[in-house]
């Protein structure tokens, strides 16, 4: 297969670049780095990029920004950040990517734990991770030519804690190898609207 990764450079995104690279086509893609470049924030961006990587048969998107900070004190410009970049930047990958994507093919979005489990400083990332999940069901039952989607939703992964662990006290972190297998999942698999956990 053909796989278009969006975020191939990031911490996800290599794990899942390492568990598919040796079986299938992949297309890096980053903001900065990668074969091909995107932000995802702009949609001529996107439609820019699929121009450039032809048609797929499998879209992954392991990038997407959220606001962390104190509730007391977020704002709707910050909330915005969230929505713009990590949900509705995946919002038009997949709008976007239908009509570049063959019969069959998948989308392979990434949320997150904190849709089921609240942090402090999480709302922000709370609120578009649900929003991913729901949107992940929804669309499922709409798309046509047999396209597929579903959305990985991790734990903090263990090669994040240096980064994220004070936030995430208490939760078990999961190894990237081991995310990276429900993307394989969603993608060689049949699944279809499925929120896939790795906790
Ligand atoms: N890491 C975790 O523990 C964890 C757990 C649960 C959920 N998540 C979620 O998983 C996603 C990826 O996390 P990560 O830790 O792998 O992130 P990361 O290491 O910071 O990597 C981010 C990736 O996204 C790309 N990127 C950044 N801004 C972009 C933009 N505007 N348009 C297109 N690509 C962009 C980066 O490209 P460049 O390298 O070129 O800048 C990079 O490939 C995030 O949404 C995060 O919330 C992460």
């Amino acid at each position: 297969m053909k796989i278009v990764v969006v975020g191939a450079t990031g911490t996800i995104g290599r794990a899942v670049t390492q568990a598919l690279g040796s079986r299938h086509e992949i297309v890096k893609v980053g903001n900065t780095r990668g074969d091909l470049q995107v932000d995802i924030t702009d949609a001529a961006s996107i439609r820019a990029l699929f121009q450039r990587t032809g048609r797929f048969d499998a879209l992954i998107c392991t990038a997407g920004k959220v606001h962390f900070g104190e509730f007391s004190k977020i704002t709707e410009k910050e909330m915005q950040i969230g929505l713009k970049d990590k949900l509705m930047g995946q919002v038009n990958l997949v709008l976007i990517g239908r009509d570049h994507m063959n019969d069959g093919g998948s989308f392979t979005l990434t949320a997150g734990v904190l849709s089921q489990e609240p942090i402090r400083y999480g709302a922000c990332a709370s609120l578009v991770n649900g929003a991913l999940e729901s949107f992940t069901r929804a669309a499922a039952v709409e798309l046509t030519r047999g396209l597929r989607i579903n959305v990985v939703s991790p734990g903090v992964l263990v090669e994040s804690l240096p980064t994220f662990g004070e936030y995430f006290r208490g939760h078990e972190a999961v190894p990237g190898a081991r995310v990276a297998n429900a993307y394989v999942k969603s993608v060689e698999g049949l699944l279809t609207g499925q929120v896939l956990q790795v906790l």
